[in-house]
């Protein structure tokens, strides 16, 4: 295959040049970072399954006019999507109290909110993503107002239906992280969803057992951690076709 330009690598994708002018390829890694890439790992098929996954869950957003940046699938591990000029912030969206919130505010995770709740990260590794207020955003020029609204606009609309999805399938959707991109057609721009939408960035407890299927099994050493990915892309009926094809990523040959 030709060689393609690298443009970025991080912790679970790696991004190249698009086979069209203002498009980017990117492609899923099996490597699990957490605590900012304290600790790391491989979690086997991770990969193929959020590209499925996110292909999946990015489709049907699309499907009720949630603009996104995905354009197709290429293959197990590459998808096609539009180049957008990425906000430099984490959108959550949290409907149950886990993870920082149950751990700053001392709610026992597990507590429904009473509403959901939209929380903003300065994307920022040095920093650890730390968490920012509306102010510091448009102060500081990360978004303005009517970015704000629009991204909070589509955050909602995005949680409404995903939570739809996931009960559909008996998991409840804790909360997620979004990232957002500017699509400039000339004069015009919009605010697109960007990124990837996966059990990497989701909390998704079975709704019966409040079963952790996420990764947060791999944050917290709970194990099982492959079984619980395919386990989601099994009950949304998306397990990649090939069985397993390209499970375990490139072999270096010997
Ligand atoms: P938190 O409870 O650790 O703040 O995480 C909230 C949600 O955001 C959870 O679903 C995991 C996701 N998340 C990311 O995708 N990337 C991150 O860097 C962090 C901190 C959280």
């Amino acid at each position: 295959m030709a060689r393609r330009r690298q443009l970025y690598e991080g912790k679970a994708k790696i991004l190249f040049e698009g086979p069209e002018p203002g498009t980017i390829v990117q492609y899923f890694k099996d490597d699990a970072t957490a605590g900012n890439g304290a600790k790391k790992g491989i979690i086997t098929g991770k990969g193929v399954l959020n590209n499925r996954i996110s292909e999946h869950l990015m489709l049907r957003l699309h499907d009720i006019g949630i603009p996104t940046h995905f354009i197709r699938r290429l293959n197990m591990r590459e998808q096609l999507v539009r180049e957008v000029e990425i906000i430099p912030l984490e959108v959550v969206v949290r409907n149950i109290a886990a993870g920082s919130l149950a751990k700053r505010l001392g709610i026992p995770e597990g507590t429904r909110l009473p509403r959901s709740i939209i929380e903003y990260y300065y994307k920022n590794d040095s920093l650890n993503d730390p968490m920012v207020s509306e102010e510091h955003i448009t102060a500081f020029g990360w978004a303005n107002v009517q970015d704000l609204d629009d991204m909070a606009a589509l955050a909602l609309r995005t949680n409404d239906f995903l939570m739809g999805v996931f009960i559909g399938v008996g998991i409840q959707l804790v909360d997620f992280k979004l990232e957002f991109g500017r699509q400039w057609e000339n004069e015009d721009m919009r605010i697109v969803l960007a990124d990837e939408i996966s059990p990497d960035n989701c909390r998704l407890w079975d709704a019966k057992t409040s079963e952790k299927l996420d990764k947060d099994r791999f944050r917290r050493d709970l194990g099982k951690v492959e079984e619980a990915y395919q386990e989601v892309a099994r009950r949304l009926g998306i397990l990649p076709e090939a069985g397993n094809g390209d499970m375990k990523g490139p072999e270096v040959m010997q």
